[in-house]
């Protein structure tokens, strides 16, 4: 299944999602600069411009093959990239994917992520015929259960230990949201 082979926009309310470029490069190493933006994501901040090219890269490059991969997000009131959302697997024989996201520390608390996550949830139901769409978040990360909580996902479990982060074991929150709940 091509899923991306022709990434589309997603437009909401306040954002667009598109393919990054190039000219991100300088919107992108403003936040990604941020340790507490980098703090429960499994990237270091980055260091210099040069990183943050080196990741829009490897991302054109998952655009190219088709592969799953995150869009740019653009808050609309300043033609800026602020963010990415994307999916981090797909497995096309179980119908199923999962989501990943981060942003600019100063757009936070602003119900930005929950509009971008609810745009790329009806995507991945409607437009890729997903039928189990997965999260997962850091337990000391509660933001982003509340995020995917707004979104209609449901708390499935903890895994302990689950991930190495920053050099430490780390507990995560497992969320998922069924097609036959997103059609309630
Ligand atoms: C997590 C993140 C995506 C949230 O994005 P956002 O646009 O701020 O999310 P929203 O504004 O849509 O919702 C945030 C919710 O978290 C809640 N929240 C914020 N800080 C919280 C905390 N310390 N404890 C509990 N809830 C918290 C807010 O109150 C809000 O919920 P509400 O609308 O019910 O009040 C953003 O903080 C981020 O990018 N962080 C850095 C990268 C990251 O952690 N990515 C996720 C990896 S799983």
């Amino acid at each position: 299944m091509d899923y991306f082979q022709h990434t589309p926009v997603i437009r909401t309310q306040r954002l667009h999602l598109r393919k990054l470029t190039m000219k991100d490069a300088g919107d992108v190493f403003e936040y990604s600069k941020d340790p507490l933006v980098a703090e429960h994501v499994l990237w270091d901040a980055h260091r210099s411009v040069s990183e943050s090219k080196g990741y829009i890269r490897y991302m054109m490059r998952k655009y190219r093959y088709g592969e799953p991969s995150s869009w740019g997000i653009v808050w609309d009131a300043e033609e800026k990239v602020i963010g990415t959302i994307g999916f981090m697997w797909i497995q096309p024989e179980n119908a199923a994917a999962e989501v990943g996201y981060s942003l600019a520390r100063r757009f936070w608390n602003r119900g930005i992520m929950t509009e971008a996550l609810q745009a790329l949830i009806r995507y991945g139901f409607e437009e890729m015929h997903l039928n189990r769409i997965e999260a997962i978040h850091e337990t000391d990360n509660p933001a982003s259960g509340a995020v995917m909580r707004k979104c209609g996902m449901l708390h499935e479990g903890t895994m302990r230990s689950k991930l190495i982060n920053k050099g430490k074991f780390v507990d995560v929150e497992l969320y998922a949201i069924l097609r036959r709940d997103f059609q309630k």
